[in-house]
């Protein structure tokens, strides 16, 4: 089966009522973990990179393995992401190579730290979706910024610094005709996000549902979304690691979220803790290994085991065989001819 296109897999979400995991990928390991738990689970999966990872795995290496992944797993539809688009360019260079969906994370300027203007991240955003739409490719925007700093990439700070304004939120969809708009509601990237199990004064919830009312067919997405288990980070702790106790966004919070309009759900952080931990089991217990095999192997199932649990938390498991995938080029029509609105339904206060 081709690549699918983002916007299909998430109105195919929103008509079923579920979330989707997008999850980040830098290696071959990794893309092999998502799809053997989309094939446990029967899930549509979007897989997603960073412009780190596009640097680390050269960007023909990563796009073959994901056309591989596809090749190799007809029955699965598979979406393929450039996560934190930091430009036009960035964004330009993903669809042209092939990417099925782009964000274009203009909350940032292009050094992917300052905080941009709302009118800077209209028109660039704007620029991209125009672009994308003619090729049938998914655009995802931010409104609002995350907190922390990710590979270069975050404004840094707490998550509660720059919240999004639902009104701002309204007159963004309106103006860029995004298809997807990721909100901050408290969450930041990595490991570090909340201090203690969050409540309301740190993860926004009531943002995210206010949102929601105002723009009721817009897909929401949730960055930051990993959960941070206390067991991943005991295991890297017990095998040598130094992780200082910390919390993630609960996964009966992104519950919530996806009763709430949030059908992609951004999880990157959970996966490393679980390679990270169990690469660190084998080195531990028998430092006498040296054969990569010894630990890349589980590690790669380590990784699975979380994806999997998650694609059944997000209520993606079991919706692979909804629907037939339609071509990029249609979509590309549907587009044009408005078949595929990119204007949001937008309801009074
Ligand atoms: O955006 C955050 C993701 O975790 C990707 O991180 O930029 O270090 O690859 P990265
Ligand atoms: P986590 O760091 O919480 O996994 O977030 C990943 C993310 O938002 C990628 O864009
Ligand atoms: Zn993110």
């Amino acid at each position: 089966m081709p690549l699918v296109s983002m916007r299909q897999l998430l109105d195919e979400a929103a008509k079923g009522g579920y979330g989707v995991g997008a999850f980040n990928v830098n290696d071959m390991e990794q893309i092999q973990a998502i799809m053997a738990a989309a094939k446990e689970t029967k899930s549509p999966v979007i897989v997603q990179a960073s412009r780190g990872a596009r640097q680390f795995a050269e960007d023909l290496y990563l796009f073959k393995l994901i056309q591989a992944a596809a090749e190799l797993n007809p029955e699965i539809p598979i979406a393929m992401h450039q996560d934190h688009g930091n430009s036009f360019e960035t964004c330009k260079s993903a669809i042209l190579l092939g990417y099925t969906s782009v964000m274009m994370d203009g909350s940032l300027k292009s050094d992917g730290k300052t905080p941009s203007t709302f009118e800077e991240n209209v028109e660039v955003t704007k620029k991209v979706v125009d672009f994308a739409h003619e090729r049938g490719v998914t655009v995802e925007g931010e409104i609002g910024v995350l907190g922390g700093v990710e590979d270069g990439h975050g404004a840094g700070g707490s998550g509660l610094e720059h919240i999004t304004d639902p009104d701002q939120a309204v007159e963004f969809a309106e103006r860029t005709g995004v298809d997807a708009l990721a909100i901050a509601i408290g969450t930041s990237h990595g490991a570090y996000k909340f201090s203690k199990k969050p409540d309301g004064s740190v993860l926004k919830m009531d943002v995210l549902i206010a949102i929601h009312k105002r723009l009721p067919n817009t897909h929401l997405v949730m960055h930051g979304s990993s959960s941070v288990p206390k067991d991943l980070q005991d295991i890297i702790n017990k095998y040598g690691g130094k992780l200082k106790e910390t919390w993630g966004v609960p996964v009966e919070e992104i519950q919530l979220g996806i009763r709430n309009g949030v059908r992609k759900v951004n999880v990157d952080t959970d996966n490393r803790l679980a390679i990270t931990g169990a690469i660190r089991k084998v080195f531990a217990e028998t430092p006498e290994k040296f054969d990569p095999r010894d630990y890349l192997k589980p590690a790669r199932e380590a990784m699975a085991k979380v994806v999997a649990l998650r694609m059944t938390q997000f209520g993606q498991a079991g919706h692979a065989g909804d629907y037939a995938p339609i071509d990029i080029k249609e979509i590309a029509k549907g587009y044009a001819d408005g078949t595929l609105s990119t204007h949001p339904l937008v309801a009074a206060k």
